[in-house]
């Protein structure tokens, strides 16, 4: 059945914090050989937020910033999720602190999803069908996915941490990607393999399990979505993955790739071996560069390497396919397919964060290290000075009074 009219992502938008951590410092630190983070994992940076920085901040950076490259009037915006896995309350969704502070109209759905790295895809979904059923009434939705990964100081997880928001306009007749509803495929298992106790401010998980967990989900949710087809990638210019680390996401495609092959890859046949690196370095790698250089920002990832794909080669792959995996720990999943819009080459430099990530300021191990400690008090604390962090020119959390968070531009 053909839809009535296409549906889809109609801007994108990244924001993250002023500062990282370069992973040949992190490796020095750890006792670690630096291949181990740079080509084993696949990572060289990792953003950090300061204490100022939160959930919310980003979250409002990103919407802020997505409202005005795409021309889109705040009061236009019908719906606003925030997916997010680190949020800032209990009870309170990060959700309706950015409502206010991006000033949307008060006839607004607004709520925050959770489900680990799947949120935003939940909210993308959820927000194509609140269009598709026509109770948009001509308005657009604002998706926003915003994260702190945090495993703490020295575990497996540290080289794999990041933080970051990513903004998505979700309409009709999108101007940069159309999703296809009936090609989505999903995927539900009650699995431990990283979750976060309602007592701890760090992730936890069961590293290698977590990556079986993937794989199996993403094996599952592109069955549901495309059935035991083999001929698909052939017809498909890019693989966008969930992207906890670069190298996952080439553990992901050898997957795909193995079920059109229906046999496992392995090294030792050099034939397999260099088709899997051929169909990795046109469909995958060329648009993980924003994910290696700012590390895992959970359930934005997937769209950060969807942000570096348009920002690349938006005019060049304009009319073409691609597929899109999004995986949430615990775990849930959704393979889907898109079509990038004929016209989304016209917003290549507007997608562009470069400028952005070069301003940010490279922090010693020592400053990240007390960083990180000084953000396990952060909620408790009354006031927060961003000066003290080197930031300026911003909105940042500048601490809780009376139990209520306070959120300044400075
Ligand atoms: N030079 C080059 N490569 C090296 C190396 C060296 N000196 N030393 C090790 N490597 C390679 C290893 O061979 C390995 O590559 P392969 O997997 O391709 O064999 C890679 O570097 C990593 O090494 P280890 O597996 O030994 O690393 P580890 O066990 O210390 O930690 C990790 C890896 C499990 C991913 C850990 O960082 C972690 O727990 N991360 C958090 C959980 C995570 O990201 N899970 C991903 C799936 S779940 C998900 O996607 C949701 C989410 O966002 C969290």
């Amino acid at each position: 059945m053909t839809e009535p009219f296409p549906v889809g992502i109609d801007g994108l938008a990244f924001a993250g914090p002023a500062a990282y951590v370069d992973l040949a410092d992190l490796a020095q630190a750890r006792g670690v050989d630096p291949a181990k983070f740079t080509r084993g994992l696949g990572q060289h940076r990792m953003a950090i937020a300061s204490p100022c920085e939160d959930t919310v901040t980003m979250a409002v950076e990103a919407g802020a910033q997505v409202l005005q490259a795409f021309d889109i009037d705040p009061a236009e915006i019908g719906t606003l999720i925030v997916g997010t896995e680190t949020g800032v309350d209990h009870s309170k969704p990060v959700a309706v602190y950015v409502h206010d502070l991006l000033g949307l109209n008060e006839r607004c759905r607004t709520f925050e999803t959770k489900h680990a790295c799947y949120g935003a895809m939940a909210g993308l979904t959820s927000s194509m069908d609140w269009i598709a059923s026509g109770r948009a009434r001509g308005r657009k939705a604002l998706v926003i996915a915003s994260d702190i990964a945090n495993y703490g100081l020295g575990t497996p997880g540290e080289p794999t941490q990041g933080a970051g928001a990513v903004a998505m306009l979700v309409d009709r007749q999108p101007r940069l990607l159309e999703i296809q509803p009936a090609s989505i495929g999903d995927y539900t298992r009650q699995v431990m393999d990283f979750w976060r106790p309602l007592y701890s401010k760090y992730a936890l998980a069961d590293g290698q399990y977590s990556i079986q967990c993937y794989l199996d989900a993403l094996a599952a949710a592109r069955e549901d979505a495309v059935g035991s087809r083999q001929d698909l990638l052939g017809e498909l210019q890019a693989c966008l993955y969930h992207v906890p680390f670069v190298r996952m996401a080439f553990k992901a495609h050898q997957r795909e790739l193995e079920m059109e092959m229906g046999q496992a890859i392995s090294k030792d046949e050099p034939e397999q071996w260099h088709q899997l690196q051929d169909s990795y370095a046109k469909r995958c790698a060329p648009w993980l560069t924003l994910n290696a250089e700012i590390g895992n920002i959970y359930t934005g990832s997937l769209f950060l390497s969807l942000i570096d794909l348009l920002r690349k080669a938006g005019s060049k792959l304009a009319g073409q396919q691609v597929s899109l995996f999004s995986y949430g720990s615990g775990c849930g999943a959704t393979y889907c397919l898109g079509k990038i819009t004929e016209c989304a080459g016209e917003w290549e430099a507007r997608l562009d964060p470069s400028a952005q990530l070069a301003a940010r300021r490279r922090l010693s191990i020592d400053e990240y290290e007390y960083m990180v400690r000084a953000g396990e008090h952060a909620d408790r604390l009354e006031s927060l000075n961003p000066d003290d962090y080197g930031l300026s020119g911003g909105l940042y959390y500048t601490g809780t009074r009376d139990d209520r968070r306070h959120y300044e531009s400075v």
